[in-house]
């Protein structure tokens, strides 16, 4: 495939902060996406009790295309949750997203990421290899569907001035 053809249906991208407004879309994703989606009121008590909390949405076509959230504690950002609306999978707007997080991230100081990844899930994995991120370890049976391990994923921030952000963005 060239480089490209994949987007070539695609209006441009936003992104923006997650509201509360958002998360009757983000709960039909999440339930399309995950065996134990997150509930409202997980996402309403992150949106507004957690003070390390940042979600981000990415918009396409004028609706959401996916999600992505993370816990930004001194130089470590934690991601949460990850997302795109099976429609739009396959098409690099989850790498897109990714890189969102990452350059969102490395703005507010944080240098490194790190995130759980179950075995099975190869897309979510190779995504991560992809961008760098690098298993460390297990968490034994830490999904409780099905028991499943998670494997525990880091990557080096790459480095982003905060002038250029909006550049990087593309706001
Ligand atoms: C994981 C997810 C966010 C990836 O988003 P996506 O938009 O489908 O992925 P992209 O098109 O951006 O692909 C980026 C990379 O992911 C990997 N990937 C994507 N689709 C793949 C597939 N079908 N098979 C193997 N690897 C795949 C590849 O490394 C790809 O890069 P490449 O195309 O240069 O090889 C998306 O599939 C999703 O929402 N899945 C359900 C929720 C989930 O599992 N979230 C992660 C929890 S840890």
């Amino acid at each position: 495939m060239e480089l490209g053809e994949s987007m070539e249906a695609l209006s441009p991208l936003e992104f923006r902060s997650m509201t509360t407004e958002d998360i009757p879309a983000i709960c039909e994703i999440e339930q399309e996406a995950f065996t134990t989606p997150w509930t409202a009121g997980a996402f309403q008590n992150e949106l507004t009790n957690n003070q390390f909390a940042r979600y981000m949405v990415m918009e396409c076509d004028g609706e959401v295309a996916g999600y992505g959230g993370m816990w930004l504690i001194m130089e470590e950002a934690h991601v949460t949750n990850v997302a795109v609306k099976e429609k739009y999978r396959g098409k690099k707007l989850g790498e897109r997203l990714m890189r969102e997080l990452q350059k969102t991230a490395s703005f507010f100081g944080a240098v490194r990421m790190t995130l759980e990844v179950r075995p099975s899930n190869l897309v979510a994995k190779n995504l991560y290899e992809k961008l760098g991120f690098y298993s460390v370890g297990v968490r034994r049976g830490y999904y409780t569907d099905n028991r499943e391990d998670a494997i525990i994923m880091w990557a080096d921030l790459p480095k982003y001035q905060h002038n250029t952000l909006n550049e990087l963005t593309g706001d």
